[in-house]
């Protein structure tokens, strides 16, 4: 039995407390917005963000921050682009050595940093942990068996996680590699709007696959570039993650993807799921990243010139198509390039 403390009561936030309530932890849930906990209080659970599961009375809500004191694990679920502004309120309240688990996906606006540099320059204090993989928050909240990784420079961190949040339904695993399981989260979220596109085009399975292979292959074209491992886009934090987002309801990337594909702008598709879509921002980083390394992504780039110059979906599915002839192995496309 150990204290959790839990930033950010949206859908993972509160999947992630309810489980970690059911484990006998005890779990205290923040949120920055006073009136979210409000919500939460008299519906009993997040309308907006969560419907249908039930928050138990143990779960102690607050949008105190200095409640978060003294927790042995504190987990960061806030929407990325609300990383660095968290991070820093947290700064009085984390101790020496204190581990923090972080789940969101995605890369900091202009800096393109990965959000584990984000926190530790906010908290240098904190060891730090990425989970990530293929774990919707609407099946973690209800015990369907899914799994993640625990990723940190510290495997000590990375097994105190594993060892407070490993349950029958949940299983981790750790890895060293902290920065292929960053970039494999985090430009994930770009193929799914795209596989989106294509299913709001009612293209078919064959387009799909294509998009998640070729996807994955210049995900991790573009880590390599900057000091991952190749192996890890071969796990659960890389494919793993990009195959649970391509196809399934619960991703609002891959649902804002279909309204574009279906002929909205991408403001308006934005507007339509009326949540955070962090591919939206993922693509803008990863198309800027790409440029300032060199490394070609043509779907990146693709989706990048649908989202921000509105460019076709046609035409742009059309350009990819049409592309120069090469091998099929990055291996020998890199030496003959
Ligand atoms: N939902 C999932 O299935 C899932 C799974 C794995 C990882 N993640 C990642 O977890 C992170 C959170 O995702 P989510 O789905 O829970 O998001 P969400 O949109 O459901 O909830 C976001 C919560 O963040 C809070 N928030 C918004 N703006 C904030 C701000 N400026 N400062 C502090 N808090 C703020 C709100 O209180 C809200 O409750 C994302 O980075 C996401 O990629 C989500």
């Amino acid at each position: 039995m150990a204290k959790i403390g839990v930033l950010g009561a949206g859908g993972f936030g509160i999947a992630l407390s309810v489980m970690c309530n059911k484990m006998g932890h005890e779990v205290t849930l923040w949120s920055a917005f006073p009136a979210e906990i409000t919500e939460i209080i008299r519906d009993g659970q997040n309308l907006r963000l969560l419907p249908k599961v039930k928050i138990p009375q143990e779960i102690k809500l607050t949008s105190n921050i200095e409640d978060l004191q003294g927790n042995d694990l504190i987990i960061l679920a806030v929407p990325s682009f609300a990383v660095r502004e968290t991070a820093h309120k947290l700064q009085p309240y984390m101790g020496e050595g204190s581990v923090l688990a972080t789940v969101a996906k995605g890369l900091e606006d202009q800096s393109h940093k990965r959000l584990s540099e984000v926190i530790a320059e906010e908290l240098p204090q904190c060891k730090i942990v990425v989970i990530s993989g293929p774990s919707h928050a609407e099946e973690v909240a209800t015990g369907v068996p899914t799994t993640v990784v625990a990723a940190s420079s510290s495997r000590q961190a990375a097994e105190h996680v594993q060892d407070l949040l490993m349950n029958p339904t949940l299983r981790i695993y750790v890895n060293d590699d902290i920065k292929g399981v960053e970039y494999g989260g985090a430009l994930k979220n770009v193929i799914a709007l795209a596989a989106g596109i294509c299913d709001g085009q009612k293209l078919g399975d064959n387009s799909k696959a294509a998009l998640m292979t070729r996807g994955i292959t210049e995900i991790a074209r573009l880590g390599v570039a900057l000091g991952a491992n190749h192996e890890t886009f071969g796990g659960l934090s890389g494919i793993g993650d990009l195959i649970v987002t391509c196809t399934s309801m619960h991703s609002r990337n891959r649902r804002a993807g279909i309204f574009i594909g279906q002929g909205n702008t991408a403001r308006q598709a934005l507007e339509k799921v009326g949540m955070t879509v962090e591919g939206y921002l993922a693509t803008k980083a990863a198309y800027e990243l790409s440029k300032s390394v060199d490394v070609e992504m043509p779907i990146v780039e693709q989706c990048y010139l649908v989202l921000y110059k509105n460019k076709s979906p046609k035409k742009a599915i059309a350009d990819l198509m049409g592309r120069p002839k090469r091998h099929e192995s990055e291996t020998i496309w890199l030496q003959t390039k």
